[in-house]
């Protein structure tokens, strides 16, 4: 049985011009301690489907599903008070905006405490010492002084630690990241994504990486499936993907990688079909 199952996933959102479909009939699973890449171009749903598992999306949104589980439990008819039991434990998921998602007005050991007292019902000073041990196990330098810095005294590839420091506080079985490393410099993204990495072995989590740069996807997927405008084009593992895609959008977000590249943006199917065209 798969940690997570997601069959047949559809959201609406409700928009001023009539109704808007981002995720169109989406199957996402992925068992236990393995590493799932969901990649796909801009807008074509990745985060809204996770946030869907997660229930963070606003009400405008008409979530759909044959069937939404979570280590066979179902997800779409919990009541609130078992989602919040398994939503910010067991299922953690760290934001695309790393920044954003941290609140300007308070230190960052406030925040990470803040989480720590409400979802683990620890103690201030049980609190304290656990967000220390945290911010060490996240390499960040400094960490008690750290602890005591707003997040603009911290660098962006900082602020993401303290995000995985949060997400990983409650050793969830499953891990949800949403580019992770996108907002970062290109030296500080590979930090980001070995710690991301070793973090997994070492709490034998399954991730949830979402991606749009396919080499992030050859050095940690076990799995990957690929999206495009709502819908999943293809699913395979990581091996078989790059060896032989089968699907033309695939191929060109393979041919994006730096040793093919012949262009610096994510081609699109219809860059995929004109250079079909043009040969
Ligand atoms: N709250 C919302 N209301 C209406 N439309 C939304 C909302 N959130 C997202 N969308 C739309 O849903 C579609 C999918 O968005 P989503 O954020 O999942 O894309 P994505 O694949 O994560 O893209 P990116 O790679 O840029 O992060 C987009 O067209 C987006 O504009
Ligand atoms: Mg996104």
């Amino acid at each position: 049985m798969a940690l997570l199952n997601i069959r047949n996933l559809t959201v609406r959102f409700a928009t001023a011009t009539g109704s808007f479909t981002a995720v169109d009939g989406v199957d996402v699973s992925v068992d236990r301690g393995e590493v799932l890449a969901i990649v796909g171009e801009s807008g074509s749903g990745k985060s809204v489907s996770m946030l869907a598992v997660m229930g963070l999306l606003p009400d405008t949104a008409t979530i759909t599903a044959d069937e939404m589980t979570y280590d066979g439990r179902d997800i779409s008819n919990m009541t609130r008070a078992e989602r919040r039991r398994l939503i910010g434990r067991e299922i953690t998921m760290i934001f695309q905006e790393p920044v954003a998602s941290l609140n300007p007005s308070f230190t960052t050991g406030f925040q990470i405490e803040e989480v720590l007292r409400v979802n683990l019902g620890l103690s201030k000073r049980e609190a304290r010492a656990r967000a220390l041990d945290l911010f060490r196990a996240v390499g960040i330098p400094e960490p008690e002084e750290k602890l005591r810095a707003y997040p603009h005294q911290m660098s962006g590839g900082q602020c993401q630690r303290v995000m995985i420091a949060m997400a990983i506080a409650s050793k969830p079985r499953l891990l949800i990241a949403d580019e992770p490393t996108t907002a970062l410099d290109v030296t500080i993204q590979k930090q980001i994504l070995d710690l991301l990495m070793k973090l997994q072995e070492e709490y034998g989590m399954a991730l949830i990486l979402i991606t749009h740069d396919m080499g992030v996807v050859a050095e940690t997927a076990d799995r990957v499936v690929v999206q495009y405008k709502g819908r999943k084009m293809e699913e395979a593992d990581v091996l078989s993907l790059f060896e032989a895609p089968q699907h033309p959008y695939t191929r060109a977000l393979l041919s994006a990688l730096p040793e093919n590249a012949t262009g610096d943006r994510l081609p699109t199917v219809s860059d995929y079909y004109s250079q079909e065209a043009g040969r």
